[in-house]
Protein backbone atom coordinates (compact mmCIF):
# COMPACT_ATOMS: atom_id res chain seq x y z
CA UNK A 1 0.00 0.00 0.00
CA UNK A 2 1.02 3.82 -0.64
CA UNK A 3 0.09 6.86 0.10
CA UNK A 4 -0.40 9.65 -2.89
CA UNK A 5 -0.41 13.04 -2.36
CA UNK A 6 -2.31 16.03 -3.75
CA UNK A 7 0.19 18.53 -6.27
CA UNK A 8 0.69 20.31 -3.33
CA UNK A 9 1.65 20.17 0.14
CA UNK A 10 1.12 16.71 1.67
CA UNK A 11 4.31 14.78 2.28
CA UNK A 12 4.34 11.55 1.23
CA UNK A 13 3.70 8.73 3.76
CA UNK A 14 4.48 5.24 2.76
CA UNK A 15 2.05 2.25 4.38
CA UNK A 16 3.65 -0.95 4.53
CA UNK A 17 1.51 -3.11 6.47
CA UNK A 18 -2.36 -3.67 6.65
CA UNK A 19 -1.71 -2.94 10.61
CA UNK A 20 -0.47 0.55 10.13
CA UNK A 21 -2.25 2.34 13.02
CA UNK A 22 -2.97 5.20 10.39
CA UNK A 23 -5.49 2.81 8.89
CA UNK A 24 -7.19 2.37 12.61
CA UNK A 25 -9.95 4.89 11.29
CA UNK A 26 -11.23 2.37 8.52
CA UNK A 27 -10.87 -0.89 10.69
CA UNK A 28 -13.58 -3.13 10.21
CA UNK A 29 -16.57 -0.69 8.80
CA UNK A 30 -19.26 -3.64 9.31
CA UNK A 31 -18.77 -4.49 13.05
CA UNK A 32 -21.15 -1.66 14.49
CA UNK A 33 -19.93 -1.91 18.05
CA UNK A 34 -16.82 -1.74 17.27
CA UNK A 35 -17.52 1.74 15.32
CA UNK A 36 -19.33 3.05 17.90
CA UNK A 37 -17.16 3.15 20.15
CA UNK A 38 -14.06 3.81 17.94
CA UNK A 39 -16.06 6.50 16.61
CA UNK A 40 -17.16 8.23 19.85
CA UNK A 41 -13.55 7.87 21.36
CA UNK A 42 -11.65 10.02 17.93
CA UNK A 43 -14.50 12.10 17.13
CA UNK A 44 -14.51 10.66 13.37
CA UNK A 45 -17.15 9.35 10.94
CA UNK A 46 -16.56 7.60 7.41
CA UNK A 47 -17.78 9.04 4.63
CA UNK A 48 -18.06 6.96 1.10
CA UNK A 49 -18.18 7.55 -2.25
CA UNK A 50 -16.91 10.33 -4.03
CA UNK A 51 -20.15 12.57 -4.20
CA UNK A 52 -20.47 12.17 -0.41
CA UNK A 53 -17.37 12.76 0.06
CA UNK A 54 -17.29 16.02 -1.78
CA UNK A 55 -20.50 16.98 0.38
CA UNK A 56 -18.86 16.74 3.34
CA UNK A 57 -16.10 18.54 2.55
CA UNK A 58 -18.23 21.57 1.30
CA UNK A 59 -20.56 21.32 4.49
CA UNK A 60 -17.15 22.14 6.25
CA UNK A 61 -16.39 18.63 8.46
CA UNK A 62 -12.44 18.23 8.54
CA UNK A 63 -10.95 15.39 6.73
CA UNK A 64 -8.14 13.40 8.51
CA UNK A 65 -7.27 11.11 5.68
CA UNK A 66 -8.32 9.55 2.48
CA UNK A 67 -8.16 5.76 1.47
CA UNK A 68 -8.92 4.48 -1.77
CA UNK A 69 -8.06 2.30 -4.45
CA UNK A 70 -5.96 3.80 -7.39
CA UNK A 71 -8.44 4.45 -9.55
CA UNK A 72 -10.46 6.88 -8.28
CA UNK A 73 -7.09 9.50 -7.08
CA UNK A 74 -7.58 11.33 -10.36
CA UNK A 75 -11.05 12.24 -9.93
CA UNK A 76 -10.92 12.96 -5.90
CA UNK A 77 -7.54 14.79 -5.96
CA UNK A 78 -8.72 18.31 -6.13
CA UNK A 79 -10.91 17.55 -3.25
CA UNK A 80 -8.21 16.65 -1.28
CA UNK A 81 -7.06 19.33 1.41
CA UNK A 82 -2.96 20.22 1.66
CA UNK A 83 -1.37 18.11 4.39
CA UNK A 84 -4.19 15.15 4.23
CA UNK A 85 -2.92 11.96 3.38
CA UNK A 86 -4.76 9.68 0.99
CA UNK A 87 -3.34 6.28 1.14
CA UNK A 88 -4.03 3.78 -1.50
CA UNK A 89 -4.48 0.26 -2.02
CA UNK A 90 -5.50 -2.54 -3.73
CA UNK A 91 -9.20 -3.60 -3.85
CA UNK A 92 -8.49 -6.23 -2.04
CA UNK A 93 -6.54 -4.72 0.36
CA UNK A 94 -8.97 -2.08 1.21
CA UNK A 95 -11.77 -5.10 1.79
CA UNK A 96 -9.15 -6.96 4.52
CA UNK A 97 -9.03 -3.24 6.69
CA UNK A 98 -12.58 -2.34 6.20
CA UNK A 99 -13.89 -5.92 5.90
CA UNK A 100 -16.10 -5.44 3.10
CA UNK A 101 -16.11 -5.40 -0.34
CA UNK A 102 -15.70 -1.10 -1.32
CA UNK A 103 -17.56 -0.99 -4.34
CA UNK A 104 -17.65 2.93 -4.34
CA UNK A 105 -13.91 3.07 -3.51
CA UNK A 106 -13.31 5.68 -2.47
CA UNK A 107 -13.39 6.58 1.99
CA UNK A 108 -12.25 9.36 4.19
CA UNK A 109 -11.99 9.69 7.45
CA UNK A 110 -13.49 12.98 8.68
CA UNK A 111 -13.75 14.91 12.01
CA UNK A 112 -17.17 15.05 14.09
CA UNK A 113 -18.02 18.78 15.12
CA UNK A 114 -19.92 19.80 17.75
CA UNK A 115 -24.06 19.76 17.36
CA UNK A 116 -26.08 22.82 18.05
CA UNK A 117 -28.40 23.25 20.51
CA UNK A 118 -31.69 22.13 19.55
CA UNK A 119 -33.16 25.76 20.01
CA UNK A 120 -30.36 27.31 17.52
CA UNK A 121 -31.26 24.23 14.75
CA UNK A 122 -35.04 24.81 14.91
CA UNK A 123 -35.24 28.87 15.17
CA UNK A 124 -36.68 30.14 11.89
CA UNK A 125 -37.44 26.45 10.73
CA UNK A 126 -41.23 25.99 9.71
CA UNK A 127 -41.66 22.44 9.65
CA UNK A 128 -39.21 19.86 11.03
CA UNK A 129 -38.87 16.06 12.10
CA UNK A 130 -38.58 14.91 15.68
CA UNK A 131 -37.16 11.48 15.23
CA UNK A 132 -38.02 9.04 18.28
CA UNK A 133 -35.27 6.02 19.16
CA UNK A 134 -34.61 5.19 15.22
CA UNK A 135 -32.76 2.40 15.46
CA UNK A 136 -31.97 1.27 12.48
CA UNK A 137 -29.30 3.50 10.27
CA UNK A 138 -30.66 2.92 6.79
CA UNK A 139 -33.98 4.41 7.86
CA UNK A 140 -31.86 7.60 9.47
CA UNK A 141 -30.24 8.10 6.57
CA UNK A 142 -33.62 7.59 4.14
CA UNK A 143 -35.37 9.76 6.50
CA UNK A 144 -32.42 12.60 5.97
CA UNK A 145 -32.63 12.17 2.04
CA UNK A 146 -36.70 12.58 2.07
CA UNK A 147 -36.22 15.23 4.47
CA UNK A 148 -33.71 17.34 2.03
CA UNK A 149 -35.77 16.62 -0.84
CA UNK A 150 -39.37 18.17 0.72
CA UNK A 151 -37.41 20.83 1.84
CA UNK A 152 -37.52 19.90 5.96
CA UNK A 153 -35.64 22.64 7.36
CA UNK A 154 -34.30 20.84 10.55
CA UNK A 155 -34.55 17.46 12.30
CA UNK A 156 -34.58 17.02 16.01
CA UNK A 157 -33.52 13.39 17.55
CA UNK A 158 -34.26 11.72 20.58
CA UNK A 159 -31.15 11.21 22.84
CA UNK A 160 -31.40 7.70 21.46
CA UNK A 161 -32.24 7.77 18.17
CA UNK A 162 -29.03 6.28 15.77
CA UNK A 163 -26.89 8.38 15.00
CA UNK A 164 -26.70 10.42 11.72
CA UNK A 165 -23.27 10.34 10.91
CA UNK A 166 -22.32 6.53 10.97
CA UNK A 167 -21.23 5.18 7.83
CA UNK A 168 -24.33 3.34 6.97
CA UNK A 169 -26.76 6.42 7.25
CA UNK A 170 -24.40 8.90 5.73
CA UNK A 171 -24.00 6.85 2.60
CA UNK A 172 -27.85 6.11 1.86
CA UNK A 173 -28.82 9.85 2.74
CA UNK A 174 -26.19 10.51 -0.13
CA UNK A 175 -24.85 13.13 1.72
CA UNK A 176 -28.36 14.75 3.47
CA UNK A 177 -27.16 14.35 7.00
CA UNK A 178 -24.36 17.17 5.74
CA UNK A 179 -27.44 19.53 4.07
CA UNK A 180 -30.24 19.22 6.73
CA UNK A 181 -29.55 20.70 9.86
CA UNK A 182 -29.90 18.81 12.65
CA UNK A 183 -29.22 18.68 16.31
CA UNK A 184 -30.04 16.15 19.69
CA UNK A 185 -32.54 16.68 22.33
CA UNK A 186 -30.87 15.94 25.61
CA UNK A 187 -33.25 15.03 27.35
CA UNK A 188 -36.14 12.74 26.22
CA UNK A 189 -38.83 12.99 28.91
CA UNK A 190 -39.69 17.03 28.32
CA UNK A 191 -38.68 16.79 24.56
CA UNK A 192 -41.88 17.15 23.17
CA UNK A 193 -42.94 20.47 25.33
CA UNK A 194 -39.91 22.12 24.40
CA UNK A 195 -40.79 21.87 20.64
CA UNK A 196 -44.24 23.06 21.67
CA UNK A 197 -43.05 25.95 23.88
CA UNK A 198 -40.66 26.95 21.08
CA UNK A 199 -44.13 27.59 18.53
CA UNK A 200 -44.21 23.99 16.79
CA UNK A 201 -47.51 21.79 16.41
CA UNK A 202 -46.51 18.53 17.65
CA UNK A 203 -48.02 15.98 15.11
CA UNK A 204 -46.99 12.47 16.06
CA UNK A 205 -47.27 10.05 13.07
CA UNK A 206 -48.69 6.85 13.94
CA UNK A 207 -50.61 3.89 11.87
CA UNK A 208 -53.46 4.15 14.69
CA UNK A 209 -56.81 3.73 13.06
CA UNK A 210 -58.15 6.04 15.53
CA UNK A 211 -55.56 8.87 14.81
CA UNK A 212 -56.52 11.94 12.64
CA UNK A 213 -55.81 11.55 8.58
CA UNK A 214 -52.62 13.74 8.21
CA UNK A 215 -53.86 15.78 5.46
CA UNK A 216 -56.42 17.30 7.58
CA UNK A 217 -54.21 17.99 9.71
CA UNK A 218 -50.68 19.29 7.89
CA UNK A 219 -53.78 21.87 5.98
CA UNK A 220 -54.90 23.12 9.87
CA UNK A 221 -50.87 23.53 10.70
CA UNK A 222 -48.71 26.69 10.97
CA UNK A 223 -45.47 25.37 12.15
CA UNK A 224 -45.67 21.43 12.37
CA UNK A 225 -43.58 18.93 13.96
CA UNK A 226 -43.47 15.38 12.65
CA UNK A 227 -42.82 12.75 15.05
CA UNK A 228 -41.99 9.90 14.19
CA UNK A 229 -41.68 6.50 16.24
CA UNK A 230 -39.23 3.86 16.36
CA UNK A 231 -39.43 0.57 13.98
CA UNK A 232 -40.85 -2.02 16.17
CA UNK A 233 -43.06 -0.76 18.27
CA UNK A 234 -43.80 3.00 17.06
CA UNK A 235 -44.36 6.01 18.95
CA UNK A 236 -43.93 6.04 23.18
CA UNK A 237 -46.99 6.12 24.80
CA UNK A 238 -45.32 8.98 26.61
CA UNK A 239 -44.98 10.96 23.49
CA UNK A 240 -47.85 9.97 21.75
CA UNK A 241 -49.61 11.62 24.72
CA UNK A 242 -47.43 14.70 24.56
CA UNK A 243 -48.55 15.86 21.32
CA UNK A 244 -51.09 17.86 20.03
CA UNK A 245 -52.49 15.57 17.49
CA UNK A 246 -52.35 12.40 16.54
CA UNK A 247 -51.89 11.32 12.88
CA UNK A 248 -52.37 8.35 10.34
CA UNK A 249 -51.36 8.31 6.36
CA UNK A 250 -53.93 6.74 5.62
CA UNK A 251 -52.93 2.80 4.21
CA UNK A 252 -54.90 -0.08 3.28
CA UNK A 253 -56.59 -2.18 6.42
CA UNK A 254 -54.32 -5.61 4.73
CA UNK A 255 -51.04 -3.66 6.00
CA UNK A 256 -49.99 -2.93 9.50
CA UNK A 257 -47.88 0.06 8.70
CA UNK A 258 -45.63 1.37 6.83
CA UNK A 259 -41.80 1.29 7.17
CA UNK A 260 -40.24 4.97 9.39
CA UNK A 261 -38.61 6.45 6.35
CA UNK A 262 -41.37 5.63 3.81
CA UNK A 263 -43.84 7.08 5.98
CA UNK A 264 -41.67 10.16 6.56
CA UNK A 265 -41.06 10.75 2.65
CA UNK A 266 -45.04 10.82 2.16
CA UNK A 267 -45.37 13.23 5.53
CA UNK A 268 -43.19 15.62 4.25
CA UNK A 269 -44.07 15.09 0.68
CA UNK A 270 -47.89 16.17 1.80
CA UNK A 271 -46.61 19.37 3.47
CA UNK A 272 -44.70 20.25 0.56
CA UNK A 273 -48.05 20.00 -1.28
CA UNK A 274 -49.22 22.52 0.75
CA UNK A 275 -47.17 25.40 -0.62
C1 LIG B 1 -42.94 0.67 11.48
S1 LIG B 1 -43.81 1.94 12.22
C2 LIG B 1 -44.18 1.30 13.82
C3 LIG B 1 -45.35 0.40 13.82
C4 LIG B 1 -45.94 0.24 15.18
N1 LIG B 1 -46.46 -1.08 15.31
C5 LIG B 1 -47.02 1.29 15.44
O1 LIG B 1 -48.17 0.90 15.62
O2 LIG B 1 -46.72 2.49 15.44
C6 LIG B 1 -42.63 3.15 12.62
C7 LIG B 1 -43.17 4.56 12.59
O3 LIG B 1 -43.52 4.91 11.25
C8 LIG B 1 -44.60 5.84 11.27
N2 LIG B 1 -45.71 5.26 10.50
C9 LIG B 1 -45.75 4.05 9.91
N3 LIG B 1 -46.91 3.89 9.24
C10 LIG B 1 -47.62 5.02 9.40
C11 LIG B 1 -48.90 5.49 8.95
N4 LIG B 1 -49.70 4.73 8.17
N5 LIG B 1 -49.31 6.70 9.31
C12 LIG B 1 -48.52 7.51 10.08
N6 LIG B 1 -47.32 7.12 10.54
C13 LIG B 1 -46.86 5.91 10.21
C14 LIG B 1 -44.98 6.05 12.74
O4 LIG B 1 -44.35 7.23 13.20
C15 LIG B 1 -44.40 4.82 13.40
O5 LIG B 1 -44.11 5.07 14.76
Amino acid sequence: MKAVTPPHTSPVVGIDTLDDPRLRDYANLRDVSLRKSLEAAEGIFIAEGEKVIRRAIEAGYPVRSFLMSERWVDGLRDAIPPGVPCYVAPPADLARVTGFQVHRGALASMARVPLPPVGEVVSGASRILVLEDIVDHTNVGAIFRGAAAFGIEAIVLAPRCADPLYRRSVKVSMGAVFSVPYARMSTWYDGLGALRQLGFDVIALTPAADAEPLPRVVRRSRRPALVLGTEGDGLSARWEGQADVRARIPISPAVDSLNVAAAAAVACYLLTSQD
